[in-house]
């Protein structure tokens, strides 16, 4: 499964990346909006430097467009695509987004279709050429529904198909959303930074390196 950090903080990406496990960024417009508190990630411009920054780090940088009609999307996915390789457009689920998808896919550039949160959705941002879907499997989660269920239907569907889009499991909380999201096939895990650092971590670990280290201190006397 590939890991993905889902941020907008090249400090974050960098930290990660140095790891040598991380394989993708997602970034949105609300990741952005946070980093940009401080005024570090306050403009186009300094957004179009992020995602450059980015991409000399992971071969996977998702930025998302922020028009709302298939023009705008396709206009703005163009720009974004031209910066680098490495950059994937990324889309919301509409019907525009719909035909903003099969447009980006007749030319070749690399989209995410964002905000997923059925099966009919996966199957339709699929059917456009989408390289990958992220169903937010956390939000559902929230509101009382099973985000996981999503996640194994999709993939049941994908079994079926010869659908070559990648499903990325976005919207992720706890590390059990992560090795569930492996259990399943899931293709990608996006994960919040928090969570990603939480990752390599174990008491038994810890406790195991301490009585090491104490032993071999006896072995040096
Ligand atoms: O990649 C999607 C992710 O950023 C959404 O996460 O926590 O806002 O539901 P969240």
């Amino acid at each position: 499964m590939k890991l993905f950090l889902d941020t907008a903080n090249t400090e974050h990406v960098a930290e990660i990346a140095a790891w040598g496990v991380l394989d993708g960024v997602t970034t949105n417009p609300s990741l952005v909006a946070k980093e940009g508190k401080d005024g570090s990630t306050s403009s186009p411009q300094v957004f179009k430097a992020t995602i450059l920054e980015m991409c000399k780090h992971v071969p996977c940088v998702s930025a998302q467009v922020t028009a709302v009609d298939a023009e705008g999307m396709k206009k703005q996915g163009e720009e974004y695509a031209s910066w680098h390789k490495n950059v994937v457009v990324k889309v919301p689920m509409t019907t525009e987004g719909l035909k903003a998808l099969t447009y980006f896919a007749s030319k070749k550039i690399k989209t995410n279709t964002t905000l997923i949160f059925s099966v009919a959705q996966a199957i339709l941002a699929a059917k456009a050429g989408a390289t990958i879907i992220s169903p937010f499997i956390g939000r559902l989660d929230d509101q009382g529904e099973d985000g996981m269920t999503l996640i194994a239907e999709i993939m049941e569907v994908w079994a079926h198909y010869d659908f070559t889009t990648e499903v990325l499991v976005a919207s992720t909380r706890h590390p059990r959303h992560i090795i569930d999201a492996a259990m399943l096939g899931a293709h990608i895990s996006t994960i919040p930074y928090d969570l990603f650092k939480k990752l390599p971590n174990h008491s038994l670990t810890d406790s195991g390196i301490k009585k090491f280290q104490q032993d071999w201190e006896k072995v040096k006397k």
